[in-house]
């Protein structure tokens, strides 16, 4: 569980990724891919279809990134984009593995673009609060690969 102070920290740093969370996300798969470029051929309809710039991608994180920050104290009006954001990654076969590096990449970012902003207050607070968000993720990524090999083995017998 997040402590209230982390999420008072995650929700006061809600504007200044609103203004710059396209940057900040941006950069985050700079950092990543230049540290996993095969993570690239996972991003199917984005990085592989506009290499240059990952075509509507670094938005769409941004506005996760950012409506993550704003509900920090309310995830429950997360669950459905969650569970879209759940659904497509395994659709592209993302696995738990991965989550190290993009979290890595983002505090990066963040540091990068928020400068003197990042405080080691905020950078801790989103250390906590990414890796509680990909806790999440990845269960409910794990249960959709559960069902879906369960849904496969049942097909195969009949
Ligand atoms: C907490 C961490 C993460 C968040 C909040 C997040 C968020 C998102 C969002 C908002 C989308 C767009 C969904 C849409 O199309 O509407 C997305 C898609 C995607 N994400 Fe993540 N993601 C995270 C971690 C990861 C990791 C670790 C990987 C592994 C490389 C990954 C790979 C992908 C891929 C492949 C897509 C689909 C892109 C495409 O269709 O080209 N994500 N994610």
């Amino acid at each position: 569980m997040l402590s209230d102070a982390t999420k008072a920290i995650i929700k006061s740093t809600a504007p200044v990724l609103q203004k710059h969370g396209k940057e900040i996300t941006a950069r985050m798969y700079q950092i990543a891919f230049a540290e996993r470029p095969d993570f690239k051929r996972f991003f199917e309809n984005t990085w592989v279809k506009y290499p240059l710039d990952g075509g509507p991608q670094p938005a769409r994180l941004a506005e996760a990134v950012c409506a993550y920050a704003q509900n920090i104290d309310n995830l429950d009006a997360l669950k459905g984009p969650l569970e879209h954001i759940a659904h497509k990654h395994t659709d592209m076969r993302v696995i738990a593995e991965q989550y190290p590096v993009i979290g890595a990449s983002l505090l990066q970012a963040i540091k990068d673009v928020l400068g003197d902003a990042a405080t080691s207050e905020v950078m801790t607070a989103w250390g906590e609060a990414y890796n509680f968000l990909a806790d999440v993720l990845i269960k409910r990524e794990k249960e959709i690969y559960r069902d879906e090999d369960a849904q496969m083995i049942a097909a195969a017998r009949k």
